[in-house]
């Protein structure tokens, strides 16, 4: 049966050794101190065999091209290889095609020590699940770290053994391409999701052969870049830096993550790969990283155009006395580090050293009991789409769906009204799986809106299509078809917004409004006096002022991925209530960038309700508060929220704050809810934000339904790093709000004694 066939029908029926180790999922390497011994004396008698030369080779990745990732620079890698001067390689994915890298590296070397295979799996290997961003929006863990469970499960199929996943930099500016694959704005959320993909990826247990090696990334800040434009400069304190950007790599870390990647920005005047502070004295030492550090691409080499190294020598000294491990396609490491021991500018402990936590995973992946346990041609063929993981797919993309606007509740669509699909994104299947999608199909998998509301409706006179304009450009020449199109139905959807190419890497824009002609088209639309619903398939928050004042309603589906259209279909027409909710704040308009909810306060708030407020922290020709807020999503139900109360209203540090509140469904529809708790300390040594996040929890209410909810918090859980560096909570006051998004709270104080 051919796959789309195969595919749509479950869219049908959804609606309806020597070296084993258990390894564990904690920052420590092995558990037992057995086993450490164990893999200790085989890594040490392996690098007493090894020369020099080979052990620079373990710190040596290049790409193989299948897919490219960046500038190639190199193109001699199965030379190396065969020389036993490379330890890893990236961007092949096959079981085939690793497994004959493999026999080269095991049969041809003098040491056969065997590589390993990296990819860039971010949301999925084959089967796509929505952009990361998009899953991010379903606030539901479990379900995000079965989407990275599924993808390793995939991708180690293809013998694959180590994804460049997570990417778990905070990101507040929209203008950044690669909001699009982390989870967006907020500490807590990020931290949260940060640990579920780590675990989804790497599993309880490296040795299994469907487990790979996670890599947080970019090592640090790079989602703060000036400007948002891809690469830039970042300058920040070390307070933010710990405050902000550092805590999910810490979580990362905590969950085992097994490498991290440097980031291609400087910091505070340091390139991320030179910068010692970052890789030795924080990660190395202080968190007592035992994985091994890799560069981005190239970003050794870059550190010459930064104006931090003055040539390629020194850029690799540089690098590998901070604390990189591996140079990923810059080949800087293959050129330059014997001479660097020569001239006693690097000890070769080292590289002893690199090499040893490079080999060290090659062990706990079982990779020197069985090479080639990864690359199995059987498994790869009976893994790849299977029926379960397209499941979890639509599952999934359901799930991340955010309901903007929904006036009149002309969602859900009454499967008997005559509804007019219009965009050139209705019947899209290569978009739909957006960016850094692996080898997720771009035509004939990805179920299209279309063929998603065709699979759920059946064969239905109610729907139409017309394209009505392509994504970018200016022609305007198929308006008049959607026009009559529109006309002939009582209801209109527009599937509409950028192209997968417009976000991710290199992919920054200083508008954010849709692009080409579509706004023209819902103008033309809208003079009809039909209801508009709008679908958005985007990578980061659009500039919606003018969409939200002319639509009825607005469902941001993000990059949904190969089952994306059924899961729109299923949310439109009421199989499933749509829960998802922003992990990142929707600005009104570019000026307001960076905005994001858990700001300063600053000495001029400005408060809108009083007149002639002058002298305020405020723009002129803007409203300071966004257009949609963090946290923010609507239901086909509605929820109220009362009887917000703690169990005490002060307490010593380490006693448990406990928080219950009563949620009621008050709508005509069972839903899920995202309830939100915030906290804001007053007054502090250093000032805090407005609002933090604290806890979420997602819950399923019945229509009617009404149920307490209970958070636990701890003093730990009100910590930041204080006037003197020290990370601890201060006594004081401070607020407690719960609710549906970071605007819409209920609250009440306590005070820390
Ligand atoms: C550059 C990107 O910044 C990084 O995220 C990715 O993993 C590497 N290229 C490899 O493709």
């Amino acid at each position: 049966m051919k796959i789309k066939t195969h595919i749509l029908i479950l869219v049908i029926s959804v609606s309806v050794g020597l070296m084993s180790l258990n390894a564990q999922s904690s920052n420590a390497i092995v558990s037992s101190n057995s086993i450490h011994l164990e893999m200790d004396s085989f890594i040490d008698s392996l690098l007493q065999k090894m020369t020099l030369e080979e052990k620079i080779g373990q710190t040596v990745l290049f790409s193989a091209g299948w897919d490219v990732t960046g500038p190639t620079l190199d193109k001699n890698y199965v030379s190396y290889l065969k020389k036993g001067m490379l330890g890893a390689i990236f961007n092949i994915h096959s079981a085939k095609g690793s497994r004959e890298f493999q026999r080269i590296a095991v049969e041809e070397t003098r040491l056969g020590i065997p590589l390993l295979f990296g990819y860039d799996v971010i949301h999925g290997f084959k089967t796509i699940f929505p952009i990361s961003l998009g899953e991010a929006a379903s606030w539901d863990l479990e379900m995000i770290e079965k989407g990275s469970r599924v993808a390793a499960t995939e991708a180690s199929a293809a013998g694959l053994h180590w994804t460049f996943a997570p990417m778990v930099d905070i990101a507040r500016d929209p203008r950044w391409g690669r909001i699009s694959e982390g989870a967006g704005e907020d500490v807590y959320l990020g931290v949260q999701v940060a640990k579920a993909r780590v675990k989804g990826f790497q599993g309880d247990d490296l040795s299994k052969n469907n487990t790979i090696l996670a890599c947080a990334k970019h090592y640090a800040a790079y989602g703060a870049a000036q400007a948002g434009r891809d690469y830039n400069t970042v300058d920040m304190s070390e307070r933010e830096l710990r405050d902000t950007y550092l805590p999910p790599f810490k979580a990362a870390l905590d969950e085992g993550a097994a490498t991290f990647m440097t980031s291609f920005n400087e910091l505070n005047g340091i390139p991320a790969s030179g910068n010692k502070f970052l890789l030795t004295d924080i990660l190395k030492e202080e968190w007592g990283f035992e994985g091994f550090v890799v560069t981005d691409y190239t970003s050794i080499n870059e550190m010459i155009p930064h104006g931090f190294s003055k040539d390629e020598k020194q850029s690799g000294e540089q690098a590998i006395n901070a604390g990189v491990d591996m140079d990923m396609q810059g080949g800087v490491y293959l050129r330059n580090l014997k001479t660097l021991v020569e001239e006693g500018k690097v000890s070769a402990d080292k590289i002893s050293e690199s090499a040893r936590r490079i080999l060290i995973l090659k062990y706990r992946l079982g990779l020197f009991e069985d090479p080639y346990r990864y690359s199995d041609e059987n498994r790869e063929k009976e893994i790849i789409y299977k029926d379960s993981h397209l499941v979890d797919a639509q599952n999934m993309a359901k799930r991340s769906l955010v309901l903007l606007k929904n006036e009149n509740n002309v969602l859900p669509l009454n499967k008997n009204v005559k509804v007019a699909f219009i965009g050139p994104l209705v019947k899209d299947e290569k978009e739909i799986i957006g960016s850094w999608s692996a080898r997720g199909d771009r035509s004939g998998k990805a179920i299209s809106v279309y063929e998603g509301v065709e699979a759920l409706l059946g064969v239905s006179k109610n729907i139409s299509y017309a394209k009505g304009c392509e994504i970018v450009g200016d022609d305007i020449s198929k308006f008049d078809d959607a026009i009559n199109v529109a006309k002939n139905a009582d209801v209109v959807v527009m599937v509409i917004g950028e192209n997968e190419g417009m976000s991710g890497e290199a992919r920054s824009r200083t508008n954010l409004d849709l692009p080409g002609v579509q706004k023209q088209l819902i103008a033309e639309i809208k003079k009809i006096g039909k209801p508009i619903v709008l679908i958005l398939m985007n990578g980061r928050p659009l500039t919606l002022e003018y969409e939200n004042s002319v639509a009825d309603a607005i469902l941001e589906a993000w990059w949904p991925g190969t089952m994306g259209g059924a899961a729109v279909a299923d949310v439109i027409y009421g199989n499933y209530n749509p829960s998802g909710k922003l992990p990142v704040t929707f600005p009104r308009n570019v000026g307001q960038i960076p905005i994001y909810y858990n700001y300063k306060n600053t000495g001029r708030p400005w408060d809108p309700e009083k007149k002639g407020d002058n002298y305020k922290s405020r723009y002129l020709d803007s409203p300071n508060t966004p257009l949609y807020p963090f946290g923010y999503g609507l239901s086909y139900t509605t929820f109220k929220y009362s009887n917000l109360v703690l169990n005490k209203g002060d307490f010593n540090f380490n006693e448990p704050i406990e928080v219950s509140v009563t949620i009621a469904n008050t709508g005509d529809f069972d839903g899920e809810e995202v309830i939100q708790l915030y906290v804001q300390d007053l007054f502090g040594s250093v000032t805090r934000p407005v609002k933090e996040l604290k806890r979420f929890k997602k819950v399923m209410f019945k229509r009617g339904e009404s149920k307490t909810i209970y958070f636990t918090l701890s003093s730990d859980d009100l910590a930041f790093y204080t006037q003197d560096m020290s990370y601890k909570a201060e006594p004081g006051d401070f607020k407690l709000f719960v609710g549906t998004n970071s605007q819409d709270v209920i609250e009440t104080r306590f005070i820390l004694k």
